[in-house]
């Protein structure tokens, strides 16, 4: 019961509604796009996870590779401190910008040490918290 609910709290967090409609500032725009390519694996994952759709490993584990891979991209991203109105980014991000990057790579870690390991329907419980914990760890700080 418990762990149902961590796994729906981390799918609510990794589908919280798109803010980027509305974005004019085109570097705002792309890294808002890389979070929301991340989140959209996070959903293949919450959603077998679920049992909404069909649980198949290696799609689980690709989703994963495309996880770490994007999360690679992060630092590289945001590295100009571009702003828009509808920008949830904190300016924190560039006053501890090595902060900033170690949590993505926290992330890219965690993916990428995962991805593989998916055999059964019940890693992706564990799969949703470990990588949803480095998400967490970066909004915290940095994310309005
Ligand atoms: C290194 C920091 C960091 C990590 C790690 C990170 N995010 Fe983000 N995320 C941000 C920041 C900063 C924003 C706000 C960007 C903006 O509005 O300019 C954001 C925005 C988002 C958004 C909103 C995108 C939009 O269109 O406005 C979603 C969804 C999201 N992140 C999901 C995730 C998920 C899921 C993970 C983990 C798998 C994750 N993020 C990991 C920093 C991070």
């Amino acid at each position: 019961m418990k762990k149902t609910a961590t796994v729906l709290a981390l799918i609510a967090l990794g589908t919280a509604a798109f803010a980027h409609g509305g974005v004019t500032n085109k570097d705002v725009m792309a890294r808002m796009m890389v979070m929301g390519t991340i989140s959209e694996q996070m959903k293949v994952i919450g959603s077998m996870a679920k049992g909404e759709t069909d649980f198949d490993a290696d799609v689980a584990n690709a989703a994963l590779i495309e996880i770490a891979a994007q999360s690679a991209q992060v630092p590289s991203m945001f590295e100009t401190p571009a702003t828009d109105p509808k920008s949830e980014a904190l300016p924190v991000i560039w006053e501890q910008w090595d902060s900033f990057a170690a949590r993505a790579q926290d992330a890219e870690a965690a993916a990428e040490r995962l991805a593989g390991t998916v055999v059964a329907q019940s890693d992706l419980g564990p799969v949703l918290r470990q990588v949803g914990e480095t998400c967490k760890a970066c909004h915290s700080t940095f994310r309005e």
